[in-house]
């Protein structure tokens, strides 16, 4: 099968396309046809060892010493059914699925084998391939930190910095579901963007400094990683949140006792990849509470072009590399 191979860290020219071995599914996995997949930001970061300030060693230890011991980047895909183990129950041959691989990668490739019980759903009706492949990982990482950390309530007063990125833009949509007020921070270029997905305030942040605003909010979700707790202190409201998902090591030993000294919430960590999640995902698609931004799409043979956007931290939701001549865009 084709694959885009990560052959060392480095620009985007360290990915090649390349034929390899295909996959083939255990009892209890399926086999999908992969017709989608993304270019995100977690992709480009592994491929040119960007870990946070304090996580370069174990970064390295965790994905690969000198280049990615998963060579076959490509956390999300959207695909179709082409073979079920002996033990699957709930997929057949012919579903249309899509699915979200997270840290274990392997979806810029033709074939992609994953447990059947594993984060994978079907796709929500009326998305296109390439729609669906782009839910799983601004979705889930809005998802995580907005319901299960920040338990964001009706009424609540909720900033997304970064609101125009594949997690910011996931972002505003489930906190205006959530019945949040919600003010995006971005370019006055994708002000119109971040409204139409549901702000009701966009600050842009080269004209004003939402740190230094008289308002408050009872959660900022920094997605930026320029937004510390000494910058927001006074932007939180009384039993404010804060959610650093570009933590480095400093702010995440930090935290716990920023927290408890200040009787606000300040955290980090990473979004887990579980399946209900991507269920859950579905659900608010199916409803058009979710619909993921698009912001160009490549051909598997043009993967590189979609790493050097992905590197430009311009893009505007998700990069899609379209696998194969199937699949819809
Ligand atoms: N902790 C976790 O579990 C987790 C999970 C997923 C991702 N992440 C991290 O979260 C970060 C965001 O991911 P992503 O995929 O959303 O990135 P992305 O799509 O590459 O974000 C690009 C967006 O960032 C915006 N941006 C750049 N500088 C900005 C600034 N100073 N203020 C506001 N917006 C700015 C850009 O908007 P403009 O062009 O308008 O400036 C652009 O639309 C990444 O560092 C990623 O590694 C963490």
């Amino acid at each position: 099968m084709k694959a885009a191979v990560c052959t060392a860290y480095g620009g985007p020219d360290v990915v090649e396309v390349r034929d390899v071995p295909a996959p083939i599914a255990k009892p209890d996995e399926v086999l999908i046809r992969v017709f989608a997949s993304t270019v995100a930001s977690g992709d480009a970061r592994v491929r040119g060892a960007r870990f946070p300030k304090g996580f370069g060693l174990l970064g390295r230890l965790f994905l690969g010493l000198t280049r990615p011991r998963t060579p076959i980047l490509g956390t999300e895909l959207a695909g179709v059914v082409e073979a079920v183990g002996a033990k699957v129950k709930r997929y057949r041959p012919g579903d249309e699925v899509f699915a979200f691989s997270g840290v274990g990668m392997g979806c810029h490739a033709e074939l992609k084998a994953m447990p059947e019980d594993g984060p994978i759903a079907l796709i929500p009706g009326g998305f296109t391939h390439g729609e669906a492949a782009a839910i799983s990982f601004g979705g889930t990482t809005a998802l995580y930190f907005l319901r299960n950390l920040a338990d964001v309530q009706p009424g609540e007063r909720v900033l997304i910095n970064g609101a125009s990125g594949a997690v910011g833009s996931a972002a505003v949509q489930l906190a205006r579901h959530f019945g949040a007020h919600v003010t995006g921070v971005c370019s006055a270029a994708n002000a119109g963007l971040v409204r139409s997905l549901g702000a009701d305030e966009v600050i842009d942040y080269a004209e004003a400094d939402f740190a230094r605003c008289d308002a408050r909010w009872d959660v900022i979700l920094d997605t930026v990683g320029n937004a510390s707790f000494a910058r927001c202190r006074k932007a939180l409201a009384e039993k404010g949140r804060l959610f650093l998902l570009v933590a480095d090591l400093g702010d995440l030993l930090r935290a716990p006792l920023q927290s408890w000294a200040s009787g606000l919430k300040v955290a980090g960590g990473t979004a887990p990849e579980r399946a209900q999640d991507i269920e859950a995902l579905k659900i608010l698609c199916e409803m058009g509470a979710f619909k993921p931004v698009i912001d160009s799409r490549f051909p598997l043979d043009r993967i590189a072009e979609a790493h050097a956007r992905s590197d430009s931290q311009r893009k505007v939701g998700s990069i899609v590399v379209k696998i194969g001549s199937v699949g819809s865009e």
